[in-house]
């Protein structure tokens, strides 16, 4: 990363582009070098929810003809909206991984491209980096160290963090993610992608004990997690109950999230009470579940373990929690890795190296 030189009490202005899956993202952060605190300028998202639905899930190489076309004209809007020109930027934030090929090359291209021809520093950011930290876009980071309960499409995981930069990874799946888990069994319930909110919003009608599914996992003496074995009594089911009623479909949603949400909520405390830590963060698109920042409060309130969440629009992708990265980077004078690329299968603990 390169060093950025500015006086105590000025700030710095972070353009961040997000484009990891099926959403292009784009945000300006402004943060000051005297506190570390700061806040989003302007920002966009735009989703392409719409264009793979069809489909049930993203398909690749439409997510990058896609980014493509929105990227260039939402930056445009985004600099106009904030007032902006180039000229103004202290650096230039994208996410570098994990994520799809395709997707990531087109952010990470046009950062580049931009960086080079404007000479503003590119700073790559881990995509399940931004997620952990986007609790400190609107509110205070808690101090290190702190569990992070990282569940998103693709990851289910607890990191303990013990300062910017400094991950462990002390638990994760060891096959489909709580994210994938939510989709999955939506589609054998006939819902539309995404499926987490989806059954969320079939679950507040539901009754959550009418299904017994399994709670994979749940009493093993380890942080790890397994969702497979859910999804497939979903299977079984869905398949048993032959033609589903509206009835039918809200009691299971209720009972899918119940179990998910179980899980994730004792792994989570066992994580806080192994590591003798008291404040757990959680992020990811699955952070989003009501019910499941409900049952976490609740239940961490009688431990003295203290919950924080990002707002519910930086649980989901977005760029501001990239830019809330990189300046966390900058600012605690962190460098991070001179020669990098688009790296899909970039992993969380690599990051400790650079
Ligand atoms: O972090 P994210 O936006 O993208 C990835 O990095 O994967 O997470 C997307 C995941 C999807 O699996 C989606 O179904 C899930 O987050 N999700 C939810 C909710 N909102 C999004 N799962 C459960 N309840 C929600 N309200
Ligand atoms: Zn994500």
């Amino acid at each position: 990363m390169i060093r950025l030189f500015r006086e105590e009490g000025s700030s710095l202005f972070v353009l961040a582009i997000e484009s990891s899956c099926d959403e292009t993202a784009v945000a300006i952060y402004q943060g000051e070098l005297i506190n570390g605190r700061g806040r989003i300028v302007a920002e966009r998202v735009a989703s392409q929810i719409a264009t793979h639905a069809p489909f049930g899930g993203v398909v690749p190489e439409i997510a990058s003809r896609e980014h493509l076309a929105a990227l260039p004209p939402m930056v445009d809007a985004l600099l106009g909206e904030a007032d902006l020109a180039w000229q103004g930027l202290d650096a230039i934030a994208v996410t570098a991984g994990p994520g799809l090929m395709g997707a990531l090359l087109v952010g990470v291209s046009y950062a580049k491209a931009a960086g080079m021809a404007h000479g503003i520093p590119v700073i790559p950011v881990h995509h399940m980096e931004g997620h952990l930290l986007a609790p400190g876009i609107t509110g205070d980071l808690p101090a290190f160290p702190f569990i992070t309960l990282l569940v998103s499409g693709g990851h289910t995981m607890l990191v303990r963090v013990d300062g910017i930069g400094q991950y462990h990874v002390i638990g994760q799946t060891l096959d489909d993610a709580a994210g994938e888990c939510f989709d999955k069994s939506a589609r054998l319930l006939g819902l539309a992608y995404p499926g987490g909110p989806e059954i969320s919003r079939l679950a507040a009608f539901g009754d959550a004990a009418r299904f017994d599914l399994p709670r994979p996992m749940l009493n093993k003496d380890n942080l790890n997690f397994s969702f497979s074995g859910l999804k497939t009594a979903v299977m079984y089911t869905v398949r048993n109950a032959g033609n589903l009623t509206k009835d039918m479909r809200c009691d299971l949603a209720a009972s899918i999230e119940i179990a998910v949400v179980d899980v994730l909520v004792k792994k989570s405390l066992c994580a806080c009470h192994q590591e003798n830590v008291t404040h757990l963060v959680v992020a990811g698109g699955v952070a989003a579940n009501r019910h499941l920042r409900r049952q976490l409060e609740g239940e961490a309130a009688g431990r003295e373990i203290t919950v924080h969440l990002p707002d519910l629009r930086y649980c989901t992708d977005n760029a501001a929690m990239i830019a809330y990265a990189a300046f966390q980077y900058c600012w605690s004078d962190i460098h991070g890795p001179v020669d990098w690329d688009a790296n899909p299968r970039w992993r969380l603990v690599d990051i400790n190296k650079s």
